[in-house]
């Protein structure tokens, strides 16, 4: 089975950062839809990602990129209501939905209202498996991720039960150690079968995690995991990393 291969693109500010993973994305989507009618794109939370959200809707990519071509999921979701402080829905819309042409239609967010949690992830793998289809697993065609300095990514935590699902796409986790602590995730098999990857990652603390994750005697992490060819469930994906580690 191939393995991942990693490319680790060291940046020095969040201009760069910005920049360079906004000419990454729309490389990404070009290519995808040289062989596919549309792009299925997973959408990361926090904050490290509103810099390119905010670059993608400024030129040449405002204009230049086919954004009715693409549907949009999120890689996890903090459960709370739409229109609260903490949703990364909300970031997403304020930052870069809002500003370009997407088809309403093909925004995708997690429902997070009228739902228990378990609800909500066997929902929301509903919804995914309505727009990819009855496959074993979703291989989003790009895939934005970011990391914390304890090494989870999206809300796959350590420690907690999520980490270790091996068949759904979606799960609910609780107590997440990041608030808020009840959330939606995509599972480490759904993330690992994304054909790219693009993890954002700044500060030096990260970069040190980053490293470990990277190392092949690393301390075991989510991120470790998901970038560690050897672990079940990669599919020879293309993962580009950005650290700014200033
Ligand atoms: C979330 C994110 C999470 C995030 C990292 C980094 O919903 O919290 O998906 O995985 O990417 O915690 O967050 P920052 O970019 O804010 O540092």
């Amino acid at each position: 089975m191939p393995g991942s291969t990693i490319d680790l693109r060291v940046v020095g500010d969040a201009g760069a950062l910005a920049e360079q993973s906004a000419a990454q994305f729309a490389r990404a989507v070009r290519e995808t839809l040289k062989t596919r009618s549309y792009v299925s794109l997973v959408l990361c939370g926090g904050e490290t990602p509103i810099g390119l959200y905010e670059r993608l809707t400024r030129p040449p990519y405002d204009k230049g990129l086919p954004w009715p071509a693409i549907h949009v999921f999120w890689g996890d979701e903090r459960f709370v209501p739409h229109g609260h402080p903490y949703s990364n829905y909300r970031a997403a819309r304020r930052a870069l939905l809002d500003h370009v042409p997407f088809t309403a239609a093909n925004i995708h967010p997690v429902g997070t209202e009228g739902l228990t949690l378990e609800e909500s992830a066997q929902n929301y793998e509903r919804i995914l498996h309505g727009v990819l289809g009855d496959v074993r697993l979703p291989a989003f065609d790009l895939t934005l991720l970011g990391m914390g300095n304890d090494g989870h990514t999206a809300s796959l935590f350590s420690g907690l039960p999520a980490l270790e699902e091996e068949v759904k796409w979606v799960s609910a986790v609780r107590n997440a150690p990041k608030p808020p602590p009840e959330r939606i995730t995509l599972t480490l098999p759904a993330l690992k079968s994304s054909r790219r990857i693009i993890l954002l990652t700044t500060g030096a603390e990260k970069s040190i995690v980053l490293s470990e994750a990277l190392s092949p005697a690393g301390r075991d992490s989510p991120l470790r995991r998901l970038l560690n060819p050897t672990t079940k469930g990669t599919t020879g994906n293309s993962i580009t990393v950005f650290s700014c580690p200033a």
